[in-house]
This record gives C-alpha cells, sequence and structure tokens, in this order.
C-alpha cells in the first residue's frame, strides 16, 4: 500500500461513516485544502502519457467524469490529483435546486452508487464565473444538460444557450442526454429528436467556430440501457451530423448486479463496478459502428487501472473516472495510466 493509498484509507473510513452527500462535499473541500496548503505534490502522482485528440493534447488518457464538480469550483483541485482532463457539469442555462434530498447513496459491498441529483448546479453563468477564476491551463470539459422545469420538447434551446456561453470557455462540450435524473431527458436519445437536437448543436457550433476562429469539439454523452437498434440509430445520427465524439456511459437503471443489496430500489442512476459490463459492452458496440470516424471517451465502473486498460481495448481513445475515484482514492488515476501506458510496449 503506497503513502496516498494509506492516507486515503483514512479519510475514507472517515468519509463513509457520514451521509453520502455530506462526505462528497467534504472531500472536495479536503481536495482543495490540499492543493492550496501545496500538499497535492506529495499527495498525488502524476502520470504522463500524451494523447491526442480532437485536435487537442492531453497529458494523460485519463479524467474526471462529470457529476463530481457540477460548477466547476474544485478545478485547480482536481487537476492537481494528476487527471489528464477534466470534465465540469452537467450545468443549466439557470441555477436549480436538484431533487430532495436524500439523493446519493453508497452500496458499499459492491463498490456502488446511485445518486439521483437531478442536475443540481449554479447555473450557467455562476459557472463560467468559477471556470475564469481557475488557474489551470489543462483541458476542460463542459458537460451541458437542460433545466428541470423546460419541457422535453423545447431541450435544444437549453442546449444552445450553454453551449453558446460556454463555447469559448471549454476545451470540448459534452451534450448528455443521458441522465436518468431528468423526467424525459433520455428520450432525446431516440427517433427524430436526436437528430434535430443534433443537427442544431452542428450547426451553431460551426457559426462559433467561424465567430471565435476555432472549432471546439462536439461529444454526446449516452446511457449503457441501449438495445441494438437504439445503438445504431445513435451512431447514424452521430455520424450523419458530424459530431466529434461519443462517451459510453452514463449511470444504468438496471439493478440486475445489485439485487438485494441495502438501497438497491432506490431510484436514480447506479454508477461503479455493476455499470462495468453493460459499458464495456456499449462502448465496444458503437466502436464497431463508429470505427475510426468518431473517438470515444470509455467511462462506468473503472475501479481498478485494468479496468481503463479495457475500455481502451474496447475501442476508447480516452477513459473517464467517477464512482472507482470515491472507492479507491487518487492512486486509480496513477494505476489506470500506467495500465494503458503498458497496453503500448
Ligand atoms: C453522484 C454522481 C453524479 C453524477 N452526475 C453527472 C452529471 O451531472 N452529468 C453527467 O453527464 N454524468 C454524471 N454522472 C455520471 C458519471 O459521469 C459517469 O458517467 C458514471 O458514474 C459512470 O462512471 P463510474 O462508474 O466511474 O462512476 C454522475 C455520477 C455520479 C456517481
Amino acid at each position: 500500500m503506497t503513502g496516498t493509498n494509506m492516507a486515503y484509507s483514512l479519510i475514507k473510513s472517515i468519509l463513509f461513516s457520514m451521509d453520502p452527500e455530506r462526505a462528497h462535499d467534504l472531500a472536495l473541500k479536503l481536495s482543495e485544502l490540499a492543493h492550496k496548503s501545496h500538499l497535492s505534490g506529495f499527495m498525488f502522482s502524476d502520470a504522463e502519457l500524451k494523447t491526442e485528440l480532437f485536435g487537442l493534447t492531453f497529458k494523460n488518457p485519463v479524467g474526471l467524469a462529470a457529476g463530481l464538480d457540477k460548477n466547476g469550483a474544485y478545478i485547480d483541485a482536481l487537476a492537481a490529483m494528476g487527471f489528464g482532463f477534466i470534465e465540469i457539469g452537467t450545468v443549466t442555462p439557470r441555477p436549480q435546486p436538484g431533487n430532495p434530498k436524500p439523493r446519493l447513496f453508497r452500496l458499499t459491498e459492491s463498490q456502488a452508487i446511485i445518486n439521483r441529483f437531478g442536475f443540481n448546479n449554479v447555473g450557467v453563468e455562476a459557472m463560467i464565473a468559477n471556470i475564469k477564476r481557475a488557474k489551470y491551463s489543462g483541458i476542460l470539459g463542459v458537460n451541458i444538460g437542460k433545466n428541470a422545469v423546460t419541457p422535453v420538447e423545447k431541450a435544444a434551446q437549453d442546449y444552445l444557450y450553454c453551449l453558446e456561453r460556454v463555447y469559448e470557455h471549454a476545451s470540448y462540450i459534452t451534450v448528455n442526454i443521458s441522465s436518468p435524473n431528468t423526467k424525459n431527458l433520455r428520450d432525446l436519445q431516440e427517433g427524430d429528436q436526436l437528430a434535430r437536437l443534433l443537427d442544431q448543436l452542428k450547426n451553431r457550433q460551426q457559426n462559433l467556430a467561424s465567430k471565435h476562429q476555432h472549432t471546439v469539439p462536439l461529444v454526446l454523452k449516452v446511457a449503457p440501457d441501449l438495445d441494438e437498434t437504439q445503438i445504431e440509430h445513435i451512431s447514424k445520427a452521430v455520424l450523419d451530423n458530424g459530431i466529434d465524439g461519443l462517451i459510453a456511459t452514463n449511470t444504468t437503471l438496471d439493478r440486475d448486479q445489485v439485487a438485494g443489496m441495502a438501497h438497491c430500489d432506490e431510484q436514480g442512476g447506479l454508477s461503479g463496478a455493476p455499470v462495468r459490463l453493460k459499458s464495456d459492452e456499449v462502448l465496444k458496440r458503437f466502436s464497431e459502428h463508429l470505427g475510426s470516424q468518431v473517438p470515444l471517451i470509455g467511462v462506468g465502473g473503472i475501479t481498478e487501472g485494468a479496468h481503463a486498460a479495457n475500455k481502451i481495448q474496447n475501442g476508447a481513445s480516452l477513459v473517464q473516472l467517477y464512482s472507482g475515484l470515491i472507492y479507491e482514492g487518487a492512486d486509480l488515476i496513477y494505476d489506470s495510466v500506467r495500465a494503458i501506458d503498458r497496453l503500448t510496449r
């Protein structure tokens, strides 16, 4: 066990004895404290494995998944842990409180989390102020969504508004249509709605690219709960509309892997170890449809380095972590980079 690992085991035993959402907030504050006291350099390893994608250079291919830093309030502290890129959000046009508490549950025995936060966030303007305050100069993804009060038929307005506002501040922009916690959001993955949304977003991206003289890649984030017909349909819409990348996957509604466990019946999205197989399968299927034309980012259930390497073997160019970080600590970033590095040797 490394020194960082031992320190994390100790902190984790305290955090895991607390209410999950309070522990989540405290963990972010502690990481900021470590960063501000210049302890990050001693606590975290910094793994380099340069990766070029979307015309961008990533320090390493292991990123932070959306949802941990919804408001972009902890960018510097999280970057200091050694991530190759950071994705913040999901952000919506206007601030909103999200769903009532409790809305975050740990399924410790299966290294899993169920959340039904429902895009609690400070709104896009306050997020931009946070981005401007950060000193981080690495790759920053901004994940955008719609407000809960916006009817799903008018969702495009919210996505276009966020796209326009964050364009200048993001290295890439993720269109999140796969959260299970905003009513009917996943409907946007279906039928003509998807093609219409992607067409509008692509047009706006092109207008913004000529205005700002540079293209910010647009990436679509999908659910793991998709059958083959849906995967084919989404792949076609992505290719037809020139979407730049795809993130597979968000959390799952499936409870097969956690049946009978405490909290397994809580509503929301399940993440961590139990989503891994499903996420890997969906990633593989998208990779077969999209080939080398659309780069993939693999996320879901990485709790050890080998899982990250497996996603690369299943067609991902980059990976992201969330739940595994909560259970394993920041060593997981280093372990994942090393495992991916070993693939190329
Ligand atoms: C508490 C929590 C909040 C999340 N919030 C978001 C979010 O706001 N937007 C998003 O695109 N994904 C969100 N996610 C999904 C993660 O980004 C990731 O796709 C998913 O958890 C699978 O990865 P994991 O198994 O490594 O956690 C959230 C996940 C968790 C656990």
